[in-house]
């Protein structure tokens, strides 16, 4: 007989450190920078991965993993398809939430702030470093919408294939990116017994932000 795995009694160890108030960074983009850097340094895997939610207007929420692509500006850059569940509701609703999770080094951040859509310039740029099939698929996926099935999308994969013979592919206008920029940080780093650290940095103006301590 299969043995049932009781989901209650798994755990992990994690690799510790300590987070506190006068070690972190005054600057929370310093401080995410330096895990970051960690992160990926301990060979976290996708460590650019972030959970990302959204809120329609009926306040319905929703979220969905997306790739960080850099941070401009003190923005955190995501791309996506514009007319995607998650565009659709960003037009609606200009709050996000969005998490990191960094299992190999005992370590989450969440983020909250507001979207602004990248400039087009920069949306080219980033666009043109994508390898020639992903800029493809960009163009013959509509993303979020329903797929009768995977032939349709091949289908369309060889027209784009063959709209883009011998030429660059350009960025479709329905494919850019979210600068996020955020109004809340919390640094949250695992300790023994569930005694974990969270420190949170609220914005007061453009250059400053409050820390505090959070209880775990
Ligand atoms: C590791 C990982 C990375 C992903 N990165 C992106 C991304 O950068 N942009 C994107 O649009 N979708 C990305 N996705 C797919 C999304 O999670 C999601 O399926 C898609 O964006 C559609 O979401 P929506 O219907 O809520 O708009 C990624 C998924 C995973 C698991």
């Amino acid at each position: 007989m299969k043995k049932k795995t009781d989901i209650s009694q798994v755990r992990f160890k994690y690799k510790k450190d300590i987070l506190d108030i006068k070690s972190s960074s005054p600057d929370p983009f310093k401080q995410f920078n330096k895990w970051m850097k960690e992160a990926i340094r301990n060979k976290v895997f996708e460590p650019t991965a972030m959970s990302l939610s959204t809120v329609n207007k009926k306040n319905k929420i929703s979220n969905r993993i997306v790739l960080l692509k850099g941070l401009e500006k003190n923005n955190f850059v995501f791309y996506t398809n514009l007319k995607s569940r998650k565009s659709n509701e960003l037009k609606e609703n200009k709050n996000v939430a969005a998490v990191f999770w960094w299992p190999q080094i005992g370590k989450q951040v969440r983020i909250e702030g507001y979207v602004k859509i990248v400039k087009k310039k920069d949306a080219d740029k980033y666009f043109s470093t994508r390898s020639r099939k992903s800029q493809i698929s960009a163009w013959a996926s509509n993303q979020s919408s329903v797929l009768k099935d995977r032939d349709d999308l091949y289908k369309r994969i060889k027209i784009i294939k063959k709209r883009f013979e011998n030429k660059d592919v350009i960025r479709p206008i329905f494919w850019s990116g979210y600068l996020i920029n955020p109004f809340l940080f919390e640094f949250w780093q695992a300790r023994e017994n569930r005694l974990h650290d969270r420190i949170v940095y609220k914005k007061i103006n453009q250059r400053k932000w409050k820390k505090y301590r959070l209880n775990p």
